[in-house]
């Protein structure tokens, strides 16, 4: 890949000395979404974490726009850090904020003027079809709505990266492709990098430029959501049929 917006290089990370990253590379293009496919406990969100410094690796290089992030000090991964908008899994808001609180936090952390928060707030609640939902509380949302507003948050800051930790789980069918529709739509929009991590196969082929599919620690395979579903590597043609057969056996995922 010529120019890629995130490279991984050699990335390694224990817990405990058990190895959940081993020497891991990866490589995402500028504009490109990527979709990680994986087991539950394979280490899809500990990868996404090292995105945004809130883990270093034991081993490895991961160049953002070209530069490692890994060497950098609490106060330059900050400035590294408001490029990603992240969606973490269950949304992550804050229950005894507003909507509006919410989505509107890190711009009034940056110091912006109360119109313009208001202003960028309503628009991006629009932008993921909640207008006017700015006054009420997380708790009176439904989780599609919370993810809904979990990502009106993300793209507050505009950022050049959006990070998706589990978008559609916990969510039916129809909810989990109103936000496949979105993560789609706002890559159009926007032009956003995206990383999708998920273990919804439906999901994944539908928003994927490209799928990597991680196992012990290292990028097993990757390709088009096509080549993905032709593979003959056993180890993805049987997590793919695991999770095209209906409900997960959780015996599969210890
Ligand atoms: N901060 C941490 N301390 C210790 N172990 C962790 C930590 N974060 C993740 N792990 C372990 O790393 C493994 C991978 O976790 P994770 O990335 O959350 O998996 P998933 O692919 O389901 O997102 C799991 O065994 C998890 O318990
Ligand atoms: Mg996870």
């Amino acid at each position: 890949m010529a120019d890629p917006f995130i490279r991984f290089r050699g990335v390694s990370k224990a817990f405990n000395g058990r190895p959940v990253l081993a020497g891991l590379d990866l490589e995402v293009a500028r504009g490109e979404t990527l979709v990680i496919i994986g087991r539950s406990g394979g280490g899809k969100s500990v990868l996404l974490k090292h995105l945004i410094g809130l883990l270093r690796p034991d081993a490895g290089s991961i160049l953002v726009d070209g530069r490692d992030i890994v060497p950098l000090d609490e106060e330059a991964m900050a400035a590294v850090r408001v490029r990603f908008g992240m969606v973490f899994q269950g949304a992550a808001l804050f229950d005894s904020l507003t909507v509006e609180d919410n989505v509107g936090f890190a711009l009034r952390r940056q110091g912006r003027p109360e119109a313009e928060v208001r202003r960028i707030v309503e628009e991006r609640l629009a932008e993921v079809g909640l207008p006017g939902a700015g006054p009420r509380k997380p708790a009176e949302l439904s989780g599609g709505m919370r993810k809904r507003v979990g990502l009106a948050r993300a793209l507050a800051v505009n950022p050049e990266a959006v990070l998706y930790d589990e978008p559609t789980t916990g969510l039916d069918p129809v909810m989990a492709d109103a936000i496949n529709d979105l993560i789609v739509e706002t890559r159009e929009r926007l032009g956003v990098t995206s990383i999708v991590v998920t273990h919804d196969m439906t999901s994944a082929y539908k928003v994927g430029h490209r799928i990597a599919m991680l196992y012990e620690g290292r990028v097993r395979a990757t390709g088009t959501p096509d080549e993905i579903r032709a593979s003959t590597d056993p180890v993805v043609a049987q997590f793919i049929a695991g999770r095209a057969a209906g409900p997960i056996d959780v015996r599969s995922l210890a």
